[in-house]
């Protein structure tokens, strides 16, 4: 059977698209978008230009993905780090990018049924970057289709962090520690994805082979793509071929390879 190819795909998304099985599709993907300044170095540009530009590739790649029906994608737009670490110049210009993204997006987030969400130390950006964010969650929580969620002032540390003192708080509520329950579950439960389920898939561009404080916790099993392309060139079709390398991978989550398997029971009975 003729697999049936997504409403809006472009003639090179759809042809890589073909090759995928639509039944694998990675549940989540998470993506570090990297090589903004060095895209625009390339072109004698300053670094807030590949910032710039970097906003159609966000375009791209959320519809793409919503429109081949990827339930949860997640956006490293930038870390705690970035914002103690770069010049406030290009802090500032970053916020004033996100929030008119955030203006601008909202009908298309809306035309494709996407739910906006966000995680990272939030109460720490500037208040009107906190509403103009509060409006675009709100304005956008009905939908049913792809959860995109923004990584702003998001370090995966600080969220382990967070998630002690969250605990120690739950406890402090409920009786002390002795009476609380903490195993993997309950972890995942503080932190600041318990919205989604792990990343299966964490995509890297521009080549750098690193997480950068990036989920660290919910990465633990995910299959990890790196592609020298850097943000700014990156759009839909990238992501698609990003899926089918997914695809060619086998996951084994410390067990055995299949084949190996058949024999290991084999030899077990
Ligand atoms: C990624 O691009 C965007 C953010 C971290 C906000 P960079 O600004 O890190 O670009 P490079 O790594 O310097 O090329
Ligand atoms: C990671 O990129 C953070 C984001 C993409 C938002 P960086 O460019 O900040 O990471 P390093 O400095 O290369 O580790
Ligand atoms: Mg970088």
């Amino acid at each position: 059977m003729q697999a049936t190819i997504p409403a809006g795909l472009d003639r090179k998304e759809a042809e890589v698209y073909l090759r995928l099985d639509p039944n694998r599709l990675p549940k989540h993907i998470a993506i570090i978008m990297d090589g903004n300044g060095r895209w625009a170095k390339r072109r004698h540009l300053p670094r807030v230009a590949g910032h710039r530009a970097g906003v159609a590739s966000v375009r791209s790649t959320v519809e793409t993905a919503a429109r081949v029906k990827i339930p949860s994608l997640t956006l490293y737009a930038f870390s705690e780090e970035n914002w103690k670490k770069r010049p406030k110049s290009e802090v500032d210009f970053l916020m004033g990018l996100l929030c008119r993204y955030l203006k601008q997006e909202v009908p298309t987030l809306n035309k494709n049924n996407i739910r906006l969400e966000y995680i990272g130390r939030l109460h720490e950006l500037p208040p009107v970057v906190q509403k103009k964010m509060e409006e675009a969650r709100q304005a956008t929580s009905t939908n049913t289709g792809m959860v995109l969620t923004l990584a702003l002032n998001y370090s995966a540390r600080s969220e382990i962090v967070d998630a002690f003192r969250s605990i120690v708080d739950a406890a402090a509520r409920n009786g002390g520690l002795d009476h609380m329950e903490i195993d993997e579950e309950s972890v995942s439960r503080h932190l600041y994805t318990r919205h989604l389920p792990d990343p299966d898939l964490v995509i890297r561009t521009s080549g750098e082979m690193r997480l950068s404080n990036f989920l660290l916790w919910q990465l633990a099993y995910a299959e990890i793509y790196v592609t020298p392309t850097l943000w700014p060139e990156f759009r839909g079709v990238h992501l698609l071929e990003g899926i089918a390398e997914y695809q060619k991978r086998e996951r084994r989550y410390g067990g055995l390879a299949d084949h190996d398997h058949h024999h290991a029971s084999k030899a077990r009975s």
